[in-house]
């Protein structure tokens, strides 16, 4: 069994900060989604709101994961690649999602909901942090 989904949004923590203001724009407009998701499955109205999620999460992928790409490409961080392996597998789950919500698949926003919640824990917190930190490592940023 799933953890309950609390209306309260989750807060920005000084220590999600890459300082690599392009990055932590990012992350914070996903926190922002996520905290949206939260507010509309406590109001019931995901069918009425699930299209404005979309809308939101596209502009992340189209701008975002593509500044994220090229910035760490002329950094030439080793394991680009990867980063966007993990990049194109989201997307292909929000195709999915998009799909499903088509369908009129039952518990979207939720199932959406944890989907991101995972993503901000391991794609945010985990893996764009540790490239974050090999490049200053480096010394190219
Ligand atoms: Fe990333």
């Amino acid at each position: 069994m799933k953890d309950e989904i609390k209306r309260e949004p989750f807060v920005w923590k000084d220590e999600y900060n890459v300082n690599i203001s392009i990055i932590d724009e990012q992350h914070k407009k996903f926190l922002d989604i996520i905290n949206e998701l939260k507010v509309i499955i406590n109001d019931n109205s995901c069918k009425e709101h699930v299209s404005k999620i979309f809308f939101q999460i596209a502009y992340l992928i189209d701008y975002y994961f593509i500044k994220e790409e090229i910035y760490f490409k002329d950094c030439k961080y080793p394991n680009l690649e990867q980063h966007k392996t993990s990049h194109n597998q989201f997307i292909e789950r929000i195709i999915q999602f998009q799909k499903d919500v088509e369908a009129n698949k039952p518990n979207l926003c939720r199932e959406i909901y944890y989907y991101l919640e995972k993503w901000f824990d391991e794609h945010i917190l985990k893996y764009n942090k540790e490239a974050v930190a090999f490049l200053k490592k480096s010394g190219v940023n």
